[in-house]
């Protein structure tokens, strides 16, 4: 199967697999779609060991990174990661830290250990914390692709992507969006649509994708937000997709690094066990829904802080329930960022059977079409 971006990054066929797991992205680029890695929850040096975990595994497949920067932020001038997390802290009010730690405490999450709380707070979620992930990543000869969500990505990062013959295009869930994305002379763009899975808008996908093909033609375009089978390929495909964008597929495939008691949660998920909230990241972003989620989204509560302030709000909660995510009541207050197409995946299958099975669904559901056709 073939589009221009297949092409321009020597891939087989136009799936793109988000993921924050390595196996996951070597599997993928290996199976003839693109694998590209999250590197929001990393630090820098562990960003370089995963990364060099794929450069020694992948062969000569190509992948992605994917950093999280957005377009406006409290701290924005603020380019010294350390100096940046103190100040962000000083604007936290105590009440919704107090808020957060019951909340974990009620449900039975223990503590981190000790030399666990060291660890820096603030997530890839900021340019002075995005910029060392980038570094570590640019450069790679096999690492083809930058994608940014929340935001157009800088231009500094942007030209240097291109200096190093990568692609580079954005998230975005509305129009306006994605022509400022074009503006910026990036190479494609990822419509992702309101049920899809992690940050995302208000407008569903089948309104959101040809709205966005249609406004920044010709540049290549990648759909998102509930492409979990051929069909709803071929729907994004039918629309003007370059390719799909894929996140939810991935979080419980048998290469997936998620503790069991998190992926027996996705496995167990309804699409409409999913919820856009604001209490992970202080962005609307769809996850499971749970006591978390429900007790920050109530109106007599305290109302959940900005991005990335929220981050810090939440780091505890997520750091002890993926230590712990099977312990007590974890998953009541675990993040588990998932889209709505999760009510359709409820078996375990590996990275390349799910490529095999969407091309094979693809071509089901295209003879179908074609067949409506009068001869
Ligand atoms: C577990 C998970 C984590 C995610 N984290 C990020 C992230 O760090 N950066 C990002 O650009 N998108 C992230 N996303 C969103 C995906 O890039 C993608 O837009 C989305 O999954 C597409 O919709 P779908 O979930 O219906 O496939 C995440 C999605 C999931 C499911």
């Amino acid at each position: 199967m073939y589009t221009n971006i297949c092409d321009q990054l020597g891939i087989d066929v136009p799936i793109f697999a988000f993921s924050h797991c390595r196996d996951v992205v070597v599997e993928v680029s290996k199976a003839g779609g693109l694998g590209v890695l999250g590197a929001g929850w990393f630090t820098p040096d562990e960003f370089r060991v995963e990364l060099d975990w794929i450069d020694a595994h992948i062969g000569d497949a190509p992948y992605g990174i994917d950093l999280v920067i957005p377009q406006k932020y409290e701290g924005m001038d603020e380019t010294d990661p350390v100096k940046l997390e103190k100040r962000l802290w000083e604007t936290i009010p105590a009440e919704h830290l107090e808020f957060a730690r019951k909340l974990v405490a009620d449900h039975k999450v223990p503590e981190l250990p000790a030399e666990e709380t060291e660890r820096p707070a603030l997530p890839g979620a900021t340019y002075a914390t995005a910029l060392p992930l980038f570094l570590e990543g640019v450069g790679r000869p096999n690492c083809k692709l930058l994608a940014n969500a929340l935001g157009t990505p800088p231009a500094d990062i942007v030209d240097l992507a291109h200096e190093n013959h990568m692609l580079v295009g954005a998230l975005c869930g509305k129009v306006k969006q994605a022509i400022a994305h074009r503006d910026a002379g990036l190479d494609f763009i990822i419509a992702v649509g309101g049920e899809g899975g992690g940050h995302c808008g208000e407008i569903g996908s089948v309104v959101l994708w040809p709205q966005v093909v249609d406004a920044v033609a010709p540049i290549p375009v990648l759909c998102g937000g509930g492409v979990g089978n051929g069909r709803q390929m071929l729907a994004a495909m039918a629309m003007g997709a370059a390719g799909v964008w894929t996140g939810t597929l991935w979080v419980t495939v048998e290469e997936s690094a998620e503790p069991p008691a998190i992926t027996e949660s996705y496995l167990n998920c309804t699409s409409e066990g999913t919820v856009r909230t604001r209490s992970w990241t202080g962005k609307p972003g769809r996850v499971i829904r749970n006591a978390w989620s429900d007790a920050w989204d109530a109106k007599d509560n305290p109302e959940p802080m900005g991005a990335p302030q929220q981050f810090l709000v939440s780091n505890d909660a997520m750091r002890r329930t993926l230590m712990y995510a099977g312990a007590g009541d974890a998953q009541q207050v675990a993040m588990s960022p998932v889209g709505q197409v999760i009510g359709q995946i409820n078996e375990v299958e590996s990275c390349r059977s799910a490529i095999h099975r969407l091309m094979e669904e693809y071509i089901d559901a295209l003879e179908r079409v074609n067949s409506l056709m009068p001869e």
